[in-house]
C-alpha cells in the first residue's frame, strides 16, 4: 500500500463540498507532505471547470481528470479529488493501490457549504441540495469500492476530522 520513498501519501473523495479540500490541506500539513487538489490542477492546466464543462463536455473534463489523479498519485502527498472522479472506472482502477478516505456530509449541512457555490452539475433549475443529493446517491457504491476507510465532516470541526485522518494513516504504516 506504501512505499518507502513517499510512505504517507493518502487520497480524499467524496461528493462536492463534504470539506475534501478543507481537511486535505489539514491533514497534508500536519503530515508533513506536499497537498494536491486535482481541480486545482486542472484549473491551473486548462481554465476554470465550468468552461472546459460547457466547451467540451463532461466526458473531455473526465479524462483531464483521471491523468491529474494519474500524475498526483505519481508525485505522492495529500490528494484531494472532485466528486466525480469515482465515477471512471480508470480512476477507480488508480486507486486500488492507495489509501483512500471517504469524506461523507450529510444534506443539511451540505446546505450552507453549496451557497455561492459554481460548481457545473449544480446549475440546473432544479434545486442545488436536491440535486447534490440524487448525484451523491448515484455514486455512493463507487465511493464505498475505493474506500479504505470513511469520516463524516457534517458535524465536526474540519481540524478534529483532519486529526482523526492523520492518527488513521499512521496506524497503516
Ligand atoms: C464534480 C465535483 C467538483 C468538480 C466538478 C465536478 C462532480 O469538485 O470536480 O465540478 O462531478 O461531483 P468538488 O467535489 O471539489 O466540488
Amino acid at each position: 500500500m506504501t512505499s518507502a520513498a513517499d510512505p504517507l501519501t493518502l487520497v480524499l473523495v467524496g461528493p462536492m463540498a463534504a470539506g475534501k479540500t478543507s481537511v486535505g490541506r489539514r491533514v497534508a500539513r500536519r503530515l508533513g507532505v506536499a497537498f494536491v487538489d486535482t481541480d486545482k490542477r486542472i484549473v491551473a492546466e486548462h481554465g476554470p471547470i465550468s468552461g472546459i464543462f460547457a466547451e467540451y463536455g463532461e466526458a473531455h473534463f473526465r479524462e483531464l481528470e483521471r491523468a491529474a489523479v494519474a500524475q498526483a498519485l505519481a508525485d505522492g502527498g495529500v490528494i484531494s479529488l472532485g466528486g466525480g472522479a469515482v465515477t471512471q472506472a480508470a480512476t477507480r482502477e488508480l486507486l486500488k493501490a492507495h489509501p483512500v478516505v471517504f469524506l461523507t456530509v450529510n444534506p443539511d449541512a451540505v446546505a450552507d457549504r453549496l451557497r455561492g457555490s459554481n460548481r457545473p452539475l449544480l446549475s440546473g433549475d432544479e434545486d442545488p441540495v436536491e440535486r447534490w443529493k440524487k448525484i451523491f446517491e448515484e455514486r455512493r457504491g463507487w465511493y464505498a469500492e475505493v474506500a479504505s476507510t470513511t469520516f463524516d465532516t457534517s458535524r465536526r470541526p474540519m481540524q478534529k476530522i483532519a486529526d482523526d485522518i492523520v492518527t488513521w494513516r499512521r496506524e497503516q504504516r
